[in-house]
């Protein structure tokens, strides 16, 4: 039936459409952090992050990389290919912040000589914990050769959104996506790429807190959130 709702995360509801292959993700201005226990709004994100992600995908589609998004229908949606997501959140880290600092002692700004890939189990009652491959293959997550190509996958979109937030004027610390795979088993970046997702820090600005232009202001209280998210959209959508 058309318009179920099919699951709701923290961030967004995804619905049935009248085409079992197509669903529609409604973003919402819900925000929470560290699982959720952090919960808050942030005035306007659905729609912010509605328009972000969906140019976003647009301009990954056109770099040549396979998306679930199909077309925004209303300014918080968008109809998007259903696919079954992969339960790992693949994390490519350019800069060093957040939990790899706490994990292993690295100071918050330090550039990485390479981009590094990192898995995380998608299980919201274990905290989504860091994986190896060797815990990938032992919980049959996904196939060696998904394995391969999720890693390839993650540096390809870190390759372009790098160049793509660059002429935003954002240094595009680290991002989270998740991968789905369609009916015919072809990995297709799926969720979303949002302020809410990437860690994107203002190329003009040096000090450590005023430069953070995404959902870090809101993890750590500094203020200026949404007024943030409103700056990366104006420059998004001007690219
Ligand atoms: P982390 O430093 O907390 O591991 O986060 C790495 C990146 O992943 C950062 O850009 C924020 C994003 N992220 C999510 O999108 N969802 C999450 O649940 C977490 C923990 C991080």
């Amino acid at each position: 039936m058309s318009g179920t709702k099919l699951y709701e995360g923290k961030a967004k509801i995804l619905f049935t459409t009248d085409d079992p292959n197509i669903l529609l993700s409604r973003y919402k201005d819900d925000a929470t952090a560290f699982n959720a226990l952090k919960k808050g709004t942030i005035a306007n994100k659905g729609e912010m992050n509605c328009a972000i992600a969906s140019h976003i995908f647009q301009y990954l589609e056109k770099q040549g990389l396979a998306t679930h998004f199909i077309q925004q229908v209303s300014p918080n949606e968008m109809q998007v290919s259903a696919v079954q997501i992969l339960p790992i959140e693949v994390v490519v880290r350019n800069i060093a912040a957040g939990s790899i600092c706490k994990r292993l002692g690295l100071p918050q700004g330090q550039e990485l000589k390479q981009p590094l890939v990192e898995f995380f189990y998608k299980n919201d009652d274990l905290g989504d914990p860091l994986i190896t491959d060797a815990h990938v293959a032992m919980l049959e997550l996904a196939t060696p050769e998904q394995v391969v190509q999720l890693k390839k996958l993650a540096l390809d979109i870190n390759h372009h959104l790098q160049a793509f937030f660059d002429r935003c004027s954002l240094i595009l610390v680290d991002f989270k996506v998740e991968i789905g795979t369609d009916a015919s088993g072809r990995l297709l970046l799926a969720d979303e790429i949002s302020p809410d997702t990437c860690r994107l820090w203002d190329k003009a600005i040096a000090d450590p807190s005023d430069r953070i232009m995404d959902k870090d202001r809101f993890r750590q209280d500094l203020g200026n959130i949404a007024e943030a998210y409103q700056e990366v959209m104006k420059r998004v959508l001007a690219v």
